[in-house]
Protein backbone atom coordinates (compact mmCIF):
# COMPACT_ATOMS: atom_id res chain seq x y z
CA UNK A 1 0.00 0.00 0.00
CA UNK A 2 1.69 3.17 -1.33
CA UNK A 3 0.34 6.13 1.50
CA UNK A 4 0.79 9.77 0.74
CA UNK A 5 1.38 11.73 4.66
CA UNK A 6 0.71 15.06 5.37
CA UNK A 7 1.60 16.89 8.55
CA UNK A 8 0.99 20.73 8.90
CA UNK A 9 0.38 21.04 12.41
CA UNK A 10 2.25 23.65 13.51
CA UNK A 11 5.29 25.55 11.23
CA UNK A 12 6.71 22.79 9.31
CA UNK A 13 4.70 21.60 5.59
CA UNK A 14 5.89 18.10 5.95
CA UNK A 15 5.88 15.57 2.98
CA UNK A 16 6.25 11.85 2.78
CA UNK A 17 5.80 8.33 0.50
CA UNK A 18 5.71 5.52 2.59
CA UNK A 19 5.34 1.98 1.06
CA UNK A 20 3.85 -0.58 3.39
CA UNK A 21 6.58 -2.96 1.68
CA UNK A 22 9.28 -1.07 0.47
CA UNK A 23 9.31 0.97 3.13
CA UNK A 24 9.88 5.21 3.25
CA UNK A 25 10.47 6.00 -0.59
CA UNK A 26 10.81 9.70 -0.06
CA UNK A 27 10.26 12.47 2.51
CA UNK A 28 10.55 16.78 1.98
CA UNK A 29 9.91 19.48 4.48
CA UNK A 30 9.57 23.14 4.43
CA UNK A 31 9.98 24.44 7.46
CA UNK A 32 8.94 28.15 8.26
CA UNK A 33 11.51 28.54 11.17
CA UNK A 34 12.59 31.47 9.47
CA UNK A 35 9.06 33.20 8.61
CA UNK A 36 8.35 33.53 12.25
CA UNK A 37 12.02 33.97 13.99
CA UNK A 38 11.14 38.22 13.25
CA UNK A 39 8.19 37.44 15.60
CA UNK A 40 9.49 35.06 18.38
CA UNK A 41 7.81 32.55 17.87
CA UNK A 42 5.10 30.49 15.47
CA UNK A 43 2.44 33.02 14.12
CA UNK A 44 -0.91 30.99 13.17
CA UNK A 45 -1.95 33.00 10.43
CA UNK A 46 1.14 33.26 9.03
CA UNK A 47 1.76 29.33 9.27
CA UNK A 48 -1.69 28.49 7.84
CA UNK A 49 -0.96 30.57 4.33
CA UNK A 50 2.34 29.31 3.82
CA UNK A 51 1.30 25.62 4.69
CA UNK A 52 -1.27 26.50 1.16
CA UNK A 53 1.29 28.06 -0.64
CA UNK A 54 4.06 24.71 -0.34
CA UNK A 55 2.50 21.91 0.13
CA UNK A 56 1.53 21.27 -3.92
CA UNK A 57 5.07 21.83 -4.93
CA UNK A 58 5.94 19.87 -2.18
CA UNK A 59 3.60 16.61 -3.14
CA UNK A 60 5.10 17.15 -6.42
CA UNK A 61 8.99 16.98 -5.43
CA UNK A 62 8.13 13.65 -3.56
CA UNK A 63 6.39 11.82 -5.94
CA UNK A 64 9.26 13.11 -8.64
CA UNK A 65 12.17 11.85 -5.86
CA UNK A 66 10.29 8.64 -5.78
CA UNK A 67 9.82 7.87 -8.93
CA UNK A 68 6.18 7.46 -8.61
CA UNK A 69 2.70 8.90 -10.29
CA UNK A 70 -0.17 10.30 -8.67
CA UNK A 71 -2.58 7.41 -9.88
CA UNK A 72 -0.23 5.25 -7.75
CA UNK A 73 -1.27 6.30 -4.13
CA UNK A 74 -3.41 3.94 -2.11
CA UNK A 75 -4.21 6.59 0.67
CA UNK A 76 -3.86 10.01 2.01
CA UNK A 77 -2.76 10.73 5.47
CA UNK A 78 -3.10 13.72 7.12
CA UNK A 79 -2.48 14.98 10.47
CA UNK A 80 -5.60 15.55 11.96
CA UNK A 81 -4.65 17.23 15.29
CA UNK A 82 -3.82 18.06 18.00
CA UNK A 83 -2.00 21.15 16.61
CA UNK A 84 -2.67 24.84 15.38
CA UNK A 85 -6.80 24.64 13.89
CA UNK A 86 -5.44 26.89 10.72
CA UNK A 87 -2.55 25.06 9.66
CA UNK A 88 -4.65 21.46 10.60
CA UNK A 89 -7.15 22.48 8.09
CA UNK A 90 -4.87 22.93 5.27
CA UNK A 91 -3.29 19.66 5.17
CA UNK A 92 -6.85 17.83 5.94
CA UNK A 93 -8.45 20.20 3.32
CA UNK A 94 -5.55 19.09 0.50
CA UNK A 95 -5.66 15.42 1.75
CA UNK A 96 -9.70 14.88 1.51
CA UNK A 97 -9.33 16.77 -2.12
CA UNK A 98 -6.61 14.64 -3.70
CA UNK A 99 -8.13 11.70 -1.63
CA UNK A 100 -11.57 12.61 -3.50
CA UNK A 101 -9.88 13.34 -6.64
CA UNK A 102 -7.82 10.42 -7.40
CA UNK A 103 -10.90 7.93 -5.56
CA UNK A 104 -8.59 6.88 -3.02
CA UNK A 105 -9.38 6.79 1.39
CA UNK A 106 -8.00 9.52 3.40
CA UNK A 107 -6.87 8.93 7.14
CA UNK A 108 -6.72 11.40 9.72
CA UNK A 109 -3.71 11.19 12.08
CA UNK A 110 -3.31 11.70 15.62
CA UNK A 111 0.58 14.15 15.32
CA UNK A 112 1.90 12.42 18.75
CA UNK A 113 0.70 8.96 17.45
CA UNK A 114 2.87 10.23 14.37
CA UNK A 115 5.66 11.49 16.77
CA UNK A 116 5.78 7.89 19.06
CA UNK A 117 5.70 5.36 15.72
CA UNK A 118 8.88 7.45 14.20
CA UNK A 119 11.13 5.35 15.28
CA UNK A 120 9.78 2.53 13.76
CA UNK A 121 10.89 4.05 10.43
CA UNK A 122 14.55 3.28 11.73
CA UNK A 123 16.33 -0.06 11.14
CA UNK A 124 16.11 -1.39 14.36
CA UNK A 125 12.72 -0.31 15.64
CA UNK A 126 11.29 -1.30 19.28
CA UNK A 127 8.53 -4.30 20.04
CA UNK A 128 5.90 -3.51 21.95
CA UNK A 129 5.78 -3.25 24.67
CA UNK A 130 7.85 0.18 26.08
CA UNK A 131 7.06 2.39 27.94
CA UNK A 132 7.54 6.38 25.46
CA UNK A 133 8.79 9.56 26.40
CA UNK A 134 6.82 12.34 24.55
CA UNK A 135 8.49 15.11 24.74
CA UNK A 136 7.91 18.12 21.97
CA UNK A 137 6.58 22.33 21.96
CA UNK A 138 3.10 21.20 23.01
CA UNK A 139 3.68 17.86 25.02
CA UNK A 140 5.34 15.92 27.89
CA UNK A 141 4.09 12.64 28.25
CA UNK A 142 5.20 9.53 29.34
CA UNK A 143 3.07 6.28 28.24
CA UNK A 144 2.86 2.87 28.33
CA UNK A 145 2.64 1.23 24.88
CA UNK A 146 1.31 -2.32 23.94
CA UNK A 147 0.43 -1.75 20.53
CA UNK A 148 -0.90 0.83 17.95
CA UNK A 149 -3.82 2.68 19.55
CA UNK A 150 -3.23 0.97 23.48
CA UNK A 151 -2.10 4.10 24.71
CA UNK A 152 -1.95 4.25 29.23
CA UNK A 153 -0.90 7.88 29.93
CA UNK A 154 1.47 7.59 33.05
CA UNK A 155 2.49 11.17 33.53
CA UNK A 156 2.30 14.49 32.19
CA UNK A 157 3.47 18.22 32.30
CA UNK A 158 0.94 20.22 34.39
CA UNK A 159 2.34 23.12 32.89
CA UNK A 160 4.67 24.29 29.95
CA UNK A 161 5.68 20.93 27.96
CA UNK A 162 9.60 20.57 27.66
CA UNK A 163 10.42 22.28 24.31
CA UNK A 164 7.95 25.28 25.44
CA UNK A 165 10.65 25.14 28.44
CA UNK A 166 13.11 25.25 26.19
CA UNK A 167 11.63 27.85 24.04
CA UNK A 168 10.51 30.35 26.39
CA UNK A 169 13.77 30.19 28.71
CA UNK A 170 15.84 31.15 25.07
CA UNK A 171 13.19 33.70 24.41
CA UNK A 172 14.27 35.34 28.12
CA UNK A 173 17.44 35.14 27.40
CA UNK A 174 16.86 36.79 23.87
CA UNK A 175 17.80 33.60 22.19
CA UNK A 176 16.57 33.16 18.79
CA UNK A 177 13.11 30.60 18.09
CA UNK A 178 13.06 27.66 18.35
CA UNK A 179 14.81 27.47 21.57
CA UNK A 180 15.77 23.99 22.14
CA UNK A 181 18.58 23.78 19.70
CA UNK A 182 19.94 27.57 20.18
CA UNK A 183 19.75 26.26 23.74
CA UNK A 184 21.63 22.93 23.19
CA UNK A 185 24.03 25.01 20.83
CA UNK A 186 25.78 26.99 24.45
CA UNK A 187 25.32 24.22 26.54
CA UNK A 188 28.19 22.79 24.62
CA UNK A 189 30.16 25.60 26.05
CA UNK A 190 28.92 25.32 29.47
CA UNK A 191 31.14 25.19 32.52
CA UNK A 192 29.73 22.10 34.42
CA UNK A 193 28.74 23.17 37.87
CA UNK A 194 28.75 26.67 37.98
CA UNK A 195 25.29 26.81 38.15
CA UNK A 196 23.02 24.43 39.60
CA UNK A 197 19.60 24.77 38.59
CA UNK A 198 16.17 22.49 40.85
CA UNK A 199 15.10 19.42 39.28
CA UNK A 200 11.53 19.79 39.46
CA UNK A 201 8.79 17.51 41.39
CA UNK A 202 11.32 14.77 41.85
CA UNK A 203 11.33 15.02 45.28
CA UNK A 204 7.88 13.27 45.55
CA UNK A 205 6.42 10.26 44.00
CA UNK A 206 4.47 10.12 40.43
CA UNK A 207 5.35 10.71 37.26
CA UNK A 208 4.26 14.14 36.37
CA UNK A 209 6.65 17.10 35.13
CA UNK A 210 6.14 20.95 35.77
CA UNK A 211 8.96 23.14 34.23
CA UNK A 212 7.98 26.39 34.14
CA UNK A 213 9.67 27.10 37.10
CA UNK A 214 12.46 26.03 36.05
CA UNK A 215 11.66 28.63 33.18
CA UNK A 216 11.26 31.18 36.34
CA UNK A 217 14.55 29.57 37.82
CA UNK A 218 16.50 30.81 35.11
CA UNK A 219 15.03 33.93 34.19
CA UNK A 220 16.17 35.13 38.05
CA UNK A 221 19.79 33.46 37.49
CA UNK A 222 20.39 35.69 34.03
CA UNK A 223 18.87 39.23 35.54
CA UNK A 224 21.51 38.94 38.75
CA UNK A 225 24.04 38.34 36.41
CA UNK A 226 23.23 41.25 34.53
CA UNK A 227 22.32 42.97 37.52
CA UNK A 228 25.73 42.32 38.46
CA UNK A 229 27.34 43.42 35.18
CA UNK A 230 27.81 40.26 33.95
CA UNK A 231 26.52 39.31 30.47
CA UNK A 232 29.04 37.68 28.22
CA UNK A 233 28.54 34.74 26.20
CA UNK A 234 30.61 32.35 28.88
CA UNK A 235 27.44 33.09 31.19
CA UNK A 236 25.28 32.64 28.35
CA UNK A 237 26.15 29.17 27.89
CA UNK A 238 26.77 28.49 31.59
CA UNK A 239 23.01 29.04 32.55
CA UNK A 240 22.35 26.67 29.32
CA UNK A 241 23.80 23.99 30.46
CA UNK A 242 22.55 24.17 33.92
CA UNK A 243 19.07 24.60 32.19
CA UNK A 244 19.05 21.81 29.64
CA UNK A 245 21.08 19.63 32.17
CA UNK A 246 17.98 20.51 34.88
CA UNK A 247 15.30 19.49 31.72
CA UNK A 248 17.54 16.56 31.14
CA UNK A 249 17.99 15.08 34.56
CA UNK A 250 14.43 15.47 35.22
CA UNK A 251 13.10 13.63 32.80
CA UNK A 252 15.66 10.50 32.96
CA UNK A 253 14.30 10.40 36.79
CA UNK A 254 10.82 9.95 35.02
CA UNK A 255 11.80 7.69 32.68
CA UNK A 256 13.58 5.59 35.71
CA UNK A 257 10.36 5.73 37.41
CA UNK A 258 7.89 4.76 34.71
CA UNK A 259 10.16 1.73 33.68
CA UNK A 260 10.46 0.61 37.66
CA UNK A 261 6.76 0.96 37.70
CA UNK A 262 5.44 -1.10 34.29
CA UNK A 263 8.80 -3.53 34.64
CA UNK A 264 9.63 -2.58 31.25
CA UNK A 265 12.99 -2.41 29.84
CA UNK A 266 12.61 -0.43 26.33
CA UNK A 267 12.51 3.06 26.31
CA UNK A 268 11.14 5.21 23.11
CA UNK A 269 11.65 9.15 23.26
CA UNK A 270 10.08 11.11 20.45
CA UNK A 271 9.35 14.27 19.77
CA UNK A 272 11.21 17.81 18.87
CA UNK A 273 13.33 17.33 22.40
CA UNK A 274 14.51 13.55 21.54
CA UNK A 275 16.66 15.33 18.79
CA UNK A 276 18.76 16.65 21.82
CA UNK A 277 22.21 15.02 22.34
CA UNK A 278 22.13 14.91 26.10
CA UNK A 279 19.08 13.37 26.53
CA UNK A 280 20.24 10.87 24.42
CA UNK A 281 23.03 10.09 26.03
CA UNK A 282 22.08 10.08 29.66
CA UNK A 283 18.70 7.89 29.13
CA UNK A 284 21.30 5.52 27.14
CA UNK A 285 23.04 5.41 30.46
CA UNK A 286 20.37 4.62 32.44
CA UNK A 287 19.13 2.05 30.05
CA UNK A 288 22.84 0.40 29.85
CA UNK A 289 22.62 0.08 33.38
CA UNK A 290 19.42 -1.22 33.56
CA UNK A 291 20.05 -3.50 30.67
CA UNK A 292 17.55 -2.12 28.76
CA UNK A 293 17.51 -0.09 25.36
CA UNK A 294 16.72 3.43 24.34
CA UNK A 295 15.41 3.97 20.98
CA UNK A 296 14.71 7.05 18.51
CA UNK A 297 14.71 8.62 15.20
CA UNK A 298 16.84 9.89 12.91
CA UNK A 299 16.91 13.56 14.09
CA UNK A 300 15.12 14.91 11.48
CA UNK A 301 11.87 12.29 11.78
CA UNK A 302 12.32 13.97 15.93
CA UNK A 303 11.39 17.09 14.72
CA UNK A 304 7.53 17.16 12.63
CA UNK A 305 7.80 15.40 9.37
CA UNK A 306 5.49 13.52 7.04
CA UNK A 307 7.24 10.66 6.98
CA UNK A 308 5.42 9.44 10.57
CA UNK A 309 2.51 10.64 9.54
CA UNK A 310 2.31 8.63 6.48
CA UNK A 311 3.86 5.67 8.40
CA UNK A 312 0.83 6.11 11.16
CA UNK A 313 -1.52 6.00 8.50
CA UNK A 314 -0.58 3.54 6.54
CA UNK A 315 -0.76 1.15 10.09
CA UNK A 316 -4.30 2.11 11.12
CA UNK A 317 -5.51 2.00 6.97
CA UNK A 318 -3.75 -1.60 6.64
CA UNK A 319 -6.24 -2.00 9.33
CA UNK A 320 -8.73 -1.42 7.99
CA UNK A 321 -9.33 2.21 9.53
CA UNK A 322 -10.13 5.28 7.41
CA UNK A 323 -11.71 8.82 7.36
CA UNK A 324 -15.30 10.00 5.91
CA UNK A 325 -14.72 12.89 3.31
CA UNK A 326 -15.77 15.60 5.82
CA UNK A 327 -13.09 18.15 6.61
CA UNK A 328 -12.47 17.63 10.77
CA UNK A 329 -9.96 18.17 12.59
CA UNK A 330 -8.87 18.19 16.75
CA UNK A 331 -6.64 20.96 17.88
CA UNK A 332 -7.22 19.65 20.88
CA UNK A 333 -7.47 15.53 21.42
CA UNK A 334 -6.19 13.29 23.95
CA UNK A 335 -4.29 10.01 22.27
CA UNK A 336 -5.81 7.74 24.99
CA UNK A 337 -9.07 8.04 22.98
CA UNK A 338 -7.99 6.50 19.82
CA UNK A 339 -9.01 3.48 18.39
CA UNK A 340 -6.50 0.06 18.82
CA UNK A 341 -5.71 -2.01 15.67
O1 LIG B 1 7.91 17.81 17.78
P1 LIG B 1 8.22 19.21 17.38
O2 LIG B 1 8.95 19.43 16.10
O3 LIG B 1 6.92 20.04 17.28
C1 LIG B 1 5.83 19.87 18.13
O4 LIG B 1 5.06 18.90 17.91
O5 LIG B 1 5.74 20.67 19.08
O6 LIG B 1 9.01 19.83 18.60
C2 LIG B 1 9.50 21.14 18.55
C3 LIG B 1 10.17 21.43 19.87
C4 LIG B 1 10.56 22.88 20.03
O7 LIG B 1 10.13 23.30 21.31
C5 LIG B 1 12.07 22.87 19.91
O8 LIG B 1 12.69 23.89 20.67
C6 LIG B 1 12.40 21.49 20.47
O9 LIG B 1 11.39 20.66 19.97
N1 LIG B 1 13.72 21.00 20.01
C7 LIG B 1 14.75 20.76 20.85
C8 LIG B 1 15.84 20.35 20.03
N2 LIG B 1 15.41 20.34 18.73
C9 LIG B 1 14.12 20.74 18.74
N3 LIG B 1 14.85 20.87 22.18
C10 LIG B 1 16.04 20.56 22.75
N4 LIG B 1 17.13 20.18 22.04
C11 LIG B 1 17.07 20.05 20.69
N5 LIG B 1 18.16 19.66 20.01
ZN1 LIG C 1 5.44 17.63 16.65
Amino acid sequence: MLVLGLETSCDETGVALYDSEQGLLADALFSQIDLHRVYGGVVPELASRDHVKRMLPLIRQVLGEAGRDASQIDAVAYTAGPGLVGALLVGASCAQALALAWGVPAVGVHHMEGHLLAPMLEAQPPAFPFVALLVSGGHTQLVRVDGIGQYELLGESVDDAAGEAFDKTAKLMGLRYPGGPEIALLAERGTPGRFLFPRPMTDRPGLDFSFSGLKTFTLNTWQQCRAAGDESEQTRCDIALAFQQAVVDTLTIKCRRALKQTGLKSLVIAGGVSANQSLRQSLEKMLADLQGRVFYARPRFCTDNGAMIAYAGCQRLLAGQHDGPAITVQPRWSMETLPAI
